[in-house]
């Protein structure tokens, strides 16, 4: 039996990955006023995303998350806010309409602003600096002065995450999201490159749909899902005095339960998922849906361990397993975990992030990702998932609506050598638009796969049993 868990009980455990505040006075005063700002998410909310979630461990719906690797101070506009959410939307249709599945979607934005790194220390031509941990900690300019941790920078976070979470669901309630805009949009976007024919058919599918809805009397003026959506928050749960300070105990929905109110979603990161350490110990005593990175160190056992922890009662849409392992990697680690899974019978939502398994240094020595490799990840977590009979969940991509140039490959033929042109991440490299859609399209194209395969062995059975 664990312990007698509250907000602040990941304080006594171990833990990595956090910053060195100097001034820890400043540090609590800063705490102190965040923990009586505005919650960011309703309790409500985080109960309805989980009864999603709910829905994809069962395999009757899909789930789509993604956004920035590390949101910034510098990078918040409206402008970019609107790109992200256009392509987020798009890539949403394809896999919908295409894939023929409800999706789920949550962006990793509002919020996620820590990261973890590899190294405490960054050195430069023979300069050594503590590391840039995300905005909401110290700065990225390569100087002493912005690398020191400033407490200050967590009211710019909270400011940012309140305006950008804002401004969506404005979008969400001013019909931006609407079907017909996505979809004109999309036939814009795509219009003379590559990926254009993939998307003609479908469009006309989906304006034929609508005409035949409209003349079945279901059109905007008395249908929701046609005008908006539902959409949510997540980030990494990393700095957690920060996610300490956002989380409350429901007294308005009366359940008595502690939300953490920063996100609709929180993650565990690879690096920080010890079971006895701080951020698992945050993590298990909110009722937040919670992710979990899974990478090539985490065995079935260990697996199994923190599960236990973070999901006692097996609770459906509680648990989602991020895993990220790499292309090459993948299809030795996949399978153990999801046999040790199934054979205990634990409620999960299996989802594939393509992208932290599959960073590599280009010739001209920026952080990058061959596309190829992303699009080779997410092949074989669905060929492993239909060799095992259980649903591949989800995606989890790092993506932007800008043009840039950070992933090599794609329909566009990014090259080394372009990466220069347009290279603006602060910490990994991310999808832009084109080569995010091309993802949505081979996930539409696996999702039918496992319908149909599925349809097989539902008709095998039947067989089966008539015989
Ligand atoms: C991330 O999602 O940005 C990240 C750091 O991932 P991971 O913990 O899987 O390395
Ligand atoms: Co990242």
């Amino acid at each position: 039996m664990p312990a007698a868990w509250s907000p602040e009980s990941w304080r006594s455990k171990p833990i990595v990955q956090v910053p060195d505040y100097p001034d820890l006075a400043a540090l609590r005063d800063v705490e102190g006023k965040l923990a009586k700002f505005p919650p960011l998410v309703f309790a409500n909310e985080v109960l309805a995303l989980k009864t999603k979630l709910a829905r994809v461990s069962e395999g009757r719906s899909f789930l789509f998350q993604g956004g920035d690797c590390a949101e910034s101070f510098k990078e918040h506009s409206a402008n970019n806010i609107r790109d992200y959410f256009r392509v987020f939307l798009q890539s949403a249709l394809v896999m919908t309409f295409a894939g023929g599945m409800p999706v789920v979607k949550i962006g990793r934005i509002a919020g996620q602003f820590a990261k973890p790194r590899s190294s405490n220390i960054e050195k430069r031509d023979g300069l050594e600096l503590p590391s840039y941990r995300g905005d909401i900690i110290n700065g990225f300019d390569f100087t002493p002065e912005a690398r020191i941790p400033d407490p200050q920078r967590q009211l710019e976070a909270y400011r940012q995450s309140a305006a950008t979470l804002n401004f969506l669901r404005a979008f969400l309630q001013g019909g931006f999201a609407s079907l017909q805009n996505v979809n004109r949009w999309a036939l814009d976007f795509m219009k003379d490159r590559p990926i254009e024919a993939s998307y003609e058919k479908l469009a006309s599918e989906i304006g034929r749909t609508l005409e035949i809805m409209k003349a079945l009397g279901i059109d905007e003026s008395n249908t929701r899902e046609l005008v908006s959506t539902d959409f949510y928050t997540s980030h990494e749960a990393l700095l957690l005095g920060y996610e300490q300070a956002m989380t409350r105990r429901d007294e308005v929905m009366g359940s008595g339960r502690y939300f953490d109110t920063s996100a609709h979603m929180i993650w565990i990161g690879d690096r920080t998922r010890q079971p006895d350490h701080a951020h698992v110990e945050f993590c298990r005593g909110v009722a937040n849906p919670i992710g979990l990175k899974c990478g090539p160190s985490l065995e079935p056992s260990g697996l199994l361990q923190l599960i236990d922890l973070l999901n006692p009662t097996n609770e459906a849409g509680r648990l989602t397993l991020i895993c990220r392992f790499g292309s090459d990697k993948v299809e030795k680690h996949l399978p153990a975990l999801i046999r040790a899974v199934e054979a205990e019978g634990r409620k999960v939502v299996w989802s594939c992030d393509p992208m932290h398994g599959n960073t590599i240094t280009a010739t001209t020595g920026h952080k990058t990702r061959p596309f190829q490799r992303v699009k080779e990840e997410v092949e074989r977590f669905f060929t492993i998932h239909r060799a095992e009979g259980t649903h591949a969940g989800g995606v989890h991509l790092e993506m932007t609506g800008q043009n840039v140039t950070e992933c090599t490959g794609g329909a566009v033929q990014i090259v080394d050598e372009d990466l220069a042109r347009s290279y603006e991440t602060l910490c990994d490299p991310r999808l832009n638009a084109e080569q995010s859609l091309e993802i949505a399209f081979l996930v539409a194209d696996l999702l039918k796969l496992e319908r149909d395969g599925r349809g097989q062995r539902d008709a095998a059975v039947a067989t089966a049993a008539a015989e």
